[in-house]
Parts: structure tokens; sequence; C-alpha cells
């Protein structure tokens, strides 16, 4: 069977995408990064996958998340990315931003799992073959680890990069002290922390009230919005119903008792505020996110092109009036 050959749109740079540099770092990262936690695991269609991370580049996305334990099952996702990495990407790797993370059950046994030196090493190099890839842009821990002294993941993590295996570092949920512990002994082994990963929604606003955001912004280091649409949540995807083929249906990650008619209310009023600003639900969601110049980048979960495409369009306003806000808030909290 001859491999379709991809060519990706001349215009990439031009359809509309905006960059912004990574705290102090020299990397640009687009607004809006594609995240393959659900949707591209062995259980999913190949070709979908495909078309999604065609549509992804072809759009300026640049910058792709993924994780050792991303599936189902656990280390199927990076398999589809190294897939179309073969297929597709190839030529194309120097204008991108490959990211894992290492710190859930992965494997059986006392090494499958946590902060440990043998368990990120040896995780990085099976995530490595399975994308295809010499080396990612961004290793990620996935989470603290409070059983592993933290000087041993720490430094685990300045040799990935001494290593080549990985160019950058990053930190994913993290407490706000050990943070602020990693980013001093990183800077002070002259691997410095790129990007710390964080949830961040129009319902999650932990990473404000926890200091989170400030502190990345304080020591130079970027952040990313993970679950921007709290895996859906903040969409049109559930007011009429909870559709078969949606992650609600699952019942796993995102429980069917969240879509409560109260919930559905609330989506309705907030959809009348998109619907003012000339946005869908998800977009304004996703704008809501971008509106804090301390976030560099909200990853984004799509099940399909469409929704991708409708998502990518958040870029194009991301300012908010007070008066918006506020009833943001009073609709969410009030
Ligand atoms: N560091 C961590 O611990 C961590 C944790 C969670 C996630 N992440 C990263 O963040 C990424 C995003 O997380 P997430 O998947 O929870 O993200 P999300 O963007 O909050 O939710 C994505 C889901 O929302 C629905 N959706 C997306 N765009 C839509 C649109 N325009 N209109 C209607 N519905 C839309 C889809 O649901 P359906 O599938 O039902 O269609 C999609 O799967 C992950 O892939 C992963 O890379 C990291």
């Amino acid at each position: 069977m001859t491999e379709n050959i991809y060519s990706p749109l001349e215009d990439r740079y031009e359809s509309g995408m905006s960059y912004m540099r990574c705290g102090e770092s020299g990397i640009l990262l687009p607004r809006v990064s594609l995240g393959l936690w659900h949707n591209f695991g062995a259980v999913d269609t190949l070709s979908n996958c495909r078309k999604i991370l065609h549509y992804a580049f072809d759009h300026g996305i640049t910058c792709f998340d993924l994780a050792n334990n991303y599936g189902p099952p656990y280390g199927s996702a990076e398999e589809t990315f190294g897939q179309i990495m073969k297929s597709s990407f190839r030529p194309y790797r120097d204008e991108m931003i490959i990211t894992t993370k290492a710190g859930y059950d992965m494997w059986k046994g006392p090494y499958g799992i946590g902060g440990s030196r043998k368990y990120l090493m040896a995780s990085l190099d099976q995530s490595l073959k399975r994308m295809n890839l010499d080396y990612v842009d961004i290793f990620y821990s996935h989470r603290f680890d409070p059983d592993t002294p933290v000087r041993e993941t720490l430094q685990a993590l300045v040799d990935i990069v001494r290593s080549g295996k990985a160019l950058y570092i990053g930190i994913s949920k993290w407490p706000f002290e050990a943070t602020q512990y990693a980013f001093t002994y990183l800077n002070n082994h002259d691997v410095p922390c790129l990007i710390y990963q964080g949830r961040y929604n129009m319902i999650d606003r932990t990473v404000e009230s926890a200091g989170t955001l400030t502190q990345a912004k304080e020591n130079g280091v970027g952040f990313t919005a993970f679950s921007p649409l709290e895996q859906g949540m903040l969409t049109d995807r559930y007011i009429n119903g909870i559709p078969e083929d949606s992650r609600a249906a699952k019942n796993k990650f995102l429980k069917q008792e969240k879509i409560t008619p109260e919930w559905i209310n609330k989506l309705n009023a907030l959809k009348i505020i998109a619907g003012e600003r000339g946005q869908t639900l998800a977009q304004m969601a996703l704008s809501w996110v971008l509106k804090d110049d301390r976030v560099t980048s909200v990853i984004v979960g799509s099940s399909s092109v469409n929704q991708l495409a409708d998502s990518l369009k958040c870029v194009d306003n991301v300012s908010f009036s007070n008066d918006e806000l506020e009833e943001i808030n009073r609709i969410i909290f009030g």
C-alpha cells in the first residue's frame, strides 16, 4: 500500500495563529497547542487522528502535547503520533515542539511509576521509540512525587537535557513550594525550567489562587493550560444531552453527574455572551484563558477536525470587557 504523501499548507504560518514567547526563553509557542490525551489511542480511528494532526500543523499549531500513558492503552497515543511522524511530519520535525511526560503508573513493578531517575530515564527512552524520535523538545515531570527525593527527580531532568534526549524541561501540577525549589535547582544547573503545565479554565482557577501563574511569570517560566474546556464541559457538546461519542458518555475521566440541568442553564447563559462576542462557547472559553498574558498557550483536546477548526478561532479575540468578565463569573459561581 502506498502512503499518502503529506504536503502541509504553504501558508500555515499566515492562517491566523499567533505565537507567544515562553517565559524568558528563546522559544515561541502557538497560543493553541494540541493535546493527545484522548482521541489518539489504539482504540481510535487512525485516519481521524491523521486528519486532526494534519489540520493542526496546516493551521500553525507547532506544539503537540503527549505523555507516556496517553491512549488507551497506555503508550498508544505516542505510537499513533509516531506513525504520523514517520508518514507525514518527518521533513517538518524542526518546525515542531513535541512533548512527553512521565510520572503516573506506566508499567508493572516499582520502577514504572513516580519520580525516580530510573523511571524517568527508562520512560523517556520508551517514548522516543514509540514516537520515532531522537529527542523530544520538552520532557515533563507529569506530577510531583513526594516519595522520591526532589533532588533525584530534578537531577534526572537536568541529565536528560544534557544527554540530548530532551531540549527543555517542564513540570506539571507540582505544588507551589516544590515548584519554587525546582525552578531554583534547574536554574542553578543551567537547565532553566521552560514551562509549567497546569489545569486552568473558566471553572477551575486554582492556578490563580495558588499563585502559580504569578510564580511562573516571576521566574521567567512559561505557563500552558491543560483542559482549557474542562474536558468539553465549557462547549456546546452537552447542551442537548450526552452524545454517544462524547467523553462524558464513557463516564470515566468526565463524569456524567457533572452535566446537570443547572450546568446546562449556565451554559445557555454563557452562550449568549459568547454570541455577543461573535464566538462559540468553546472559542470564548479558550479566549478567556488566553486573555491573561501569563498564559503562553492553551492545550486543547479535539475529537474531530471540525472541533479543532472551531477552537482555533479563539485567537481572534482574546480581550474581554470588565462587564463580560463579571457576567461570566456571576453565571459560573453566582
Ligand atoms: N498535565 C496533565 O496532567 C494533563 C491533564 C489533562 C490534560 N493534559 C493535556 O491537555 C490536553 C487537553 O486536555 P483535555 O482533552 O481535557 O482538553 P479540553 O480542551 O478541556 O477538552 C477537550 C474535549 O472537549 C471537546 N471539544 C473540544 N473542542 C470542542 C469544540 N470546539 N466544540 C465542542 N466540543 C469541543 C471534545 O470532547 P469529545 O471528545 O467529547 O468530543 C474534546 O475531546 C490533553 O490532551 C493533554 O495533552 C495534561
